[in-house]
């Protein structure tokens, strides 16, 4: 693994506290080329790959962290994104400006968990975050590590719920923001970019579009693009949901169910997993991740059924009330096909109708008002119970990412 050499400022030679923060190096997901943490990074130099902090546990672990005392001492802690700071990437740490995002509810999903005959089903609640959505936690942590490191403008395409979350942080940080969203992208999400500030700009067509539309503009004016994977941090603030499973449960589910897009969280949960075995916390098993996507844009679940490394681009993505599943590629696509096997997982595409009835279930069964992709998944569970991939005595957490409210 090629690493920079300790810069100044390194953790190492604190020269400069407002930058130094806790990560050693990033390292290409795809070809470990490493890089300097202390500056501004996109994505690998030498490959075009996401890069992902690594904090040194392979060398040796803070000692107060480590084993059953160091998760007793963490636990003690308040809750929430920031509980365990020594692997956030901010030099900031436990004081990182914060919505008060993290530490959702592990809601036992009601009436749900006889109709669907198990035991032990969870929901994790990601709609109670700032926001209204999980992206709250990858843009509080990006947002703060980039300012830390001297950006002040961002820009980023989003199917909706990242711009708005990037918008928030955005003015929380007093910097500056500029969103690409599909022209299809609900009103109420619009309205919260501009709420708080942020430049929207309405793209026809869909994320990957806003995405080319938006590289080209922070080519020219020099904004930072907190695209997903186009940058480390996104994934560190992600990763904590990960940590929170163990947390809220006491060990790790057997089943995670994941709406996946650009795969952002559940790249980060794995990398959460890796983590808390070096810190003696768990040991080698992993819950059996199953990410799920719509029939219209299933890019991952195509690739995972040919037993192909990468996933090819999805073509001409169907419309779909999940918006943040309409993403016909992932840089990220290695690294989600390498978890779902490596755990033992699997991919499922949920049709319209489908997905539409989990999220009314949802509702109605387990008085959790989801976003579509919540509810896909909830399809996606009631197929792999009928197929008696999921036992009934299996722990399950389903994880519903936003909040019905934004889908106005
Ligand atoms: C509510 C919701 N769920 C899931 C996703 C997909 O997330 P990821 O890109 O991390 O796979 C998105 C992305 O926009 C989203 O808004």
């Amino acid at each position: 693994m090629a690493r920079p050499s300790t810069p100044s400022n390194s953790p190492a030679n604190p020269a400069n506290p407002a930058v130094t923060g806790r990560v050693c190096v990033l390292n290409c997901g795809r070809c470990q080329h490493g890089h300097d943490p202390l500056e501004l990074q996109t994505v690998c130099s030498a490959c075009g790959g996401p890069l992902l902090a690594d904090y040194g546990l392979d060398e040796g672990a803070p000692d107060t962290l480590m084993g059953e005392a160091g998760l007793k001492r963490v636990l003690a802690r308040p809750a929430g994104q920031w509980r365990l700071h020594e692997l956030a990437p901010t030099a900031a740490g436990a004081a990182t400006p914060s919505l008060g995002e993290g530490a959702t509810p592990m809601v036992r999903a009601g009436r749900l968990l006889a109709e669907l005959g198990l035991e032990n089903f969870w929901i994790k609640d990601e709609a109670q975050n700032p926001t209204g959505s999980f992206k709250a936690r990858g843009m509080a942590a990006a947002v703060a590590r980039s300012v830390e490191l001297g950006a002040t403008q961002f820009c980023l395409p989003s199917a909706g719920n990242a711009g708005g979350a990037a918008a928030a942080y955005a003015a929380l940080h007093g910097a500056e923001v500029h969103v690409a969203i599909p022209r299809a992208t609900p009103a109420t999400i619009v309205a919260e970019c501009e709420a708080h500030g942020a430049e929207i700009t309405l793209v026809d067509g869909n994320i990957a579009d806003a995405g080319a539309h938006i590289a080209a503009q922070a080519a020219e004016h020099g904004w930072f693009n907190l695209a997903t994977l186009r940058e480390p941090y996104r994934l560190e603030g992600k990763k904590v949901m990960g940590y929170e499973l163990l947390w809220d449960l006491g060990r790790l589910p057997d089943v995670v169910l994941y709406p996946t897009g650009g795969g952002t969280g559940l790249i980060g949960m794995l990398k959460a997993f890796d983590e808390m075995q070096a810190l003696g916390w768990i040991g080698s098993q992993r819950p059996r991740m199953v990410c799920v996507q719509t029939a219209g844009c299933a890019p991952m679940v195509r690739a995972f059924e040919q037993g192909a490394q990468h996933a090819e681009a999805w073509q001409d993505p169907g419309e779909t009330a999940a918006f943040g599943l309409r993403v016909p590629g992932a840089l990220g696509d290695s690294l989600i096909l390498d978890g779902l096997r490596a755990t033992s997982g699997t991919a499922v595409a949920v049709a319209e109708d489908a997905l539409l009835a989990g999220t009314e279930r949802m509702a109605r069964e387990a008085g959790v008002w989801a976003s579509p992709e919540g509810g896909a998944c909830v399809a996606a569970l009631e197929s792999l119970v009928r197929q008696g991939w999921v036992k009934p005595d299996e722990t399950v957490v389903l994880f519903n990412t936003g909040s019905a409210l934004k889908y106005r």
